[in-house]
């Protein structure tokens, strides 16, 4: 890989002492080598003149399901459980291999331009190893899975699994995958929800996440009719629920959690359970507010994700760090989210959430050169004389300020062109695969 050597940049490090300077990154191989107001190296193969330029780490979201990005504008304004049985679950079954691989490709050609480096994401039962590809391919770094239903009402017979298969199919890509191209791709055992795995299965996933040190990713406490049916059915809350059969603990990432009892987030707290928010799908599949501040207060760990492209219906970073600050001010007042917390969630948060915290979400020296170079001379983020360079980025700045990605130390997207897949081809396909999965399905869509 070449050497790499940004110059004159605005460098957001969010290292622990969050310094802000001007200066210039050198990256070898797929790592940061030095950092400094001025570093000069020899046998440097791509400079870089980022004078004028913004560089951040890289967005971390931690929960993504590309699969779904094909879906986008398929599935609006409807409550989850409706959402999954009318729109996501049958389109899901419909899904084929090359399907799945130009969703991919379109969720991460999304990601890459808003400069996100890392994702958690959920696949759908069948032809995981597509979406793999696709991402092995475009140079994203991303804890993924294969999703896991073995249970459930009204869900299309291509999805229902049997306990063993589906945990058989997740072992052999684990298999296959896990620790990819240096551990760029790492899988996560990916049971849907509560509502869609038996207790067998959950617990098994528990053995399993433990056996092999991987994560776990689910949903959980996402919707209150949700949380209704797993009452129903076990007795218990949804969180209680997951420490019952052995699942809370530092490797399990939920997404949402917005209606969490007192109980429940003792839990979190206490076993290290990683919350997900993401704010735009929670508006827009009316499922609630979570209570975000309320869980920093008791340092729980929180980062952001945007869900999948048909409950969003974009995946972009800046839109979610936007949302996660105005709908807590909304309820709480103007200083219950300010841009700084926001910013933490989105970079170094997520590293955590992912166990990588090492390795990623800050720019430092030895981390991974995981990064973003934003141009913020426009007038939407002017003036920039004496404003605090993170609200710039959270409050006014969007995804076409983005102008070079760098993921792993290989440059993925230089100045706006995405550089690991063609562009043109990918909408094109894109669009004829949603044709023919929209053909295969009997429900109007
Ligand atoms: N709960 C179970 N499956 C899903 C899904 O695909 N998306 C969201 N937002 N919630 C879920
Ligand atoms: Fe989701």
């Amino acid at each position: 890989m070449p050497t790499i050597l940004i110059k004159n940049a605005e460098i957001i490090t969010m290292n622990e002492k969050e310094e802000v300077f001007i200066g210039d990154i050198l990256i070898e191989n797929d790592r940061i080598k030095a950092i400094g107001k001025e570093v000069s190296a020899q046998g440097i193969d791509k400079v870089i003149d980022a004078r004028n330029r913004t560089v951040i780490p890289g967005f971390i979201q931690t929960h993504i399901h590309l699969c779904q990005t094909l879906f986008r504008g398929k599935a609006d304004d409807l409550e989850l459980m409706d959402w999954l049985k009318k729109r996501i679950w049958p389109l899901e079954a419909a899904h084929d291999e090359e399907s799945i691989y130009y969703s991919a490709l379109l969720g991460i050609g999304e990601l890459i331009q808003s400069g996100t480096t890392s994702i958690v994401d959920m696949e759908t039962v069948h032809h995981t190893d597509y979406a793999i590809q696709a991402i092995a391919e475009s140079g994203i770094r991303a804890l993924t899975g294969k999703v896991m239903m073995d249970k459930g009402q009204e869900v299309p017979e291509r999805l229902q699994e049997k306990t063993s298969e589906s945990i058989q199919q997740s072992v052999d890509l684990l298999e296959k995958w896990h620790m990819y191209d240096n551990g760029r791709i790492q899988y996560a055992f990916s049971p849907r929800f509560v509502v869609s795995c038996t207790e067998e299965l959950l617990r098994e996933v528990g053995h399993l996440s433990s056996h092999y040190n991987v994560n776990v990713h689910t949903h959980a406490s996402e919707n209150r009719g949700e949380i209704a049916i797993v009452e129903h059915e076990t007795g218990m809350r949804n969180i209680a629920y997951l420490e019952h059969i052995g699942l809370a603990n530092e490797r399990l990432i939920l997404a949402h959690c917005i209606w969490l009892d007192e109980n429940e987030k003792r839990i979190i707290k206490e076993k290290g359970v990683k919350v997900s928010h993401c704010p735009g799908s929670n508006m827009k599949l009316a499922s609630g507010i979570a209570e975000i501040p309320h869980l920093l207060e008791q340092n729980i760990s929180v980062s952001l994700g945007a869900d999948g492209a048909p409950c969003n219906n974009n995946l972009d970073m800046f839109n979610e760090m936007r949302l996660a600050a105005l709908i807590q001010k909304s309820v709480h007042g103007p200083t219950s989210m300010d841009a700084r917390t926001v910013f933490k969630m989105a970079t170094i948060g997520g590293a955590k959430a992912m166990g990588m915290a090492h390795e990623i979400g800050s720019i430092e020296v030895g981390k991974k050169a995981d990064l973003a170079i934003l141009n913020l001379q426009d007038f939407h983020s002017f003036p920039s004389y004496g404003v605090d360079p993170i609200s710039r980025i959270v409050y006014s700045a969007s995804k076409s300020d983005v102008e070079t990605t760098i993921i792993n130390g290989r440059v993925v997207m230089e100045n706006r062109i995405i550089k690991t897949m063609d562009k043109h081809t990918v909408l094109q396909e894109a669009n004829i695969a949603i044709g023919r999965l929209s053909k295969r399905i009997t429900t109007l869509i």
